[in-house]
């Protein structure tokens, strides 16, 4: 059987295939790049000698590549786990254009929730776990970033659903809120706290693959640091850099 990662190209999505394929599992990589993913792909085998097959997709375009990523994973006997670290932030606020909104809509929340329900009977079939990455910029509104943290939160909110949707099915479900990660796209971002190891969170991840762990915090810290943020009041919260 076969474990999906949607969004394999990026810092977690990568550092999720190795620590599977280190584990000897068969993958279907999907992102938009194709060159990205077929060098990924290659050094997987390479390194692990496992089966790595790639789609190249670019999911805010539709679900369509999602007949191929169903076909790709029954022919490796079935999904064993649907990973879905994809994401895409720009520093959007209140002029953001249309044509960006929904490209934001579209990635962070619509290709998750539409690779579930378009592989909803493999899922099933597989007893397959599901994972969703969300993040800490979704605890509360903020001064930027407003249209992915919506995006964000909505997901958390649809992953909630989903777990007790899947009670009574052999489908288990994961939901990561993520705070800073040390991936490529926030190498040169200087970060108010420490930034995660994408390597430990996909150790942790993999771990914990076919049980029900609901939503966990990573680093484990941000759990308390997003409660605080949201109890609050409003004008000390607007005081301590909601705006920012
Ligand atoms: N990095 C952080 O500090 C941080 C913090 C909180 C939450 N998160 C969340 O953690 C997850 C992983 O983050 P990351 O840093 O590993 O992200 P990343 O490096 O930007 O990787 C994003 C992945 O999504 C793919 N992708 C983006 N747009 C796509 C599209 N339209 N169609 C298909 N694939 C697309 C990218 O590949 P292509 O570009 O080739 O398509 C890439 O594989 C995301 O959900 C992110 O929102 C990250």
């Amino acid at each position: 059987m076969a474990y999906v990662i949607i969004g394999a190209s990026g810092g977690l999505g990568r550092a999720l295939a190795d620590r599977l394929a280190a584990d000897g599992r068969k993958l279907v990589l999907v992102a938009r790049d194709p060159d990205a993913l077929s060098a990924l792909a290659g050094a997987l085998r390479d390194r692990h000698g496992v089966e790595a097959a790639t789609v190249a997709a670019d999911v805010a375009q539709g679900a369509g590549y999602l007949d191929e990523v169903a076909r790709t994973a029954r022919a490796a006997g079935g999904i064993e786990g649907l990973l879905m670290p994809i994401g895409f932030a720009v520093r959007d606020g209140i002029g953001t254009t249309p044509e960006t909104m929904r490209e934001l809509g579209g990635v962070n929340f619509f290709a998750p929730a539409e690779a579930v329900a378009k592989l909803w009977p493999d899922l099933v079939a597989g007893g397959a776990t599901i994972v969703g990455f969300g993040s800490i910029t979704a605890a509360r509104g903020r001064g930027r970033n407003f249209v992915y943290g919506a995006m964000k939160r909505a997901l958390l909110s649809y992953f909630e659903s989903l777990r007790l949707a899947a009670r009574g099915t052999p489908v288990k479900v994961q939901f990561w809120v993520l705070g800073f990660l040390d991936t490529d796209v926030m190498k040169t971002e200087k970060t108010p706290l420490p930034k995660g190891d994408p390597r430990q969170l996909a150790d942790r991840v993999v771990s914990r693959m076919g049980r029900d762990t609901g939503i966990t915090y990573f680093p484990g810290w941000w759990k308390w640091i997003t409660l605080a943020l949201r109890l609050l009041p409003w004008a000390i919260y607007t005081r301590i850099g909601g705006r920012g």
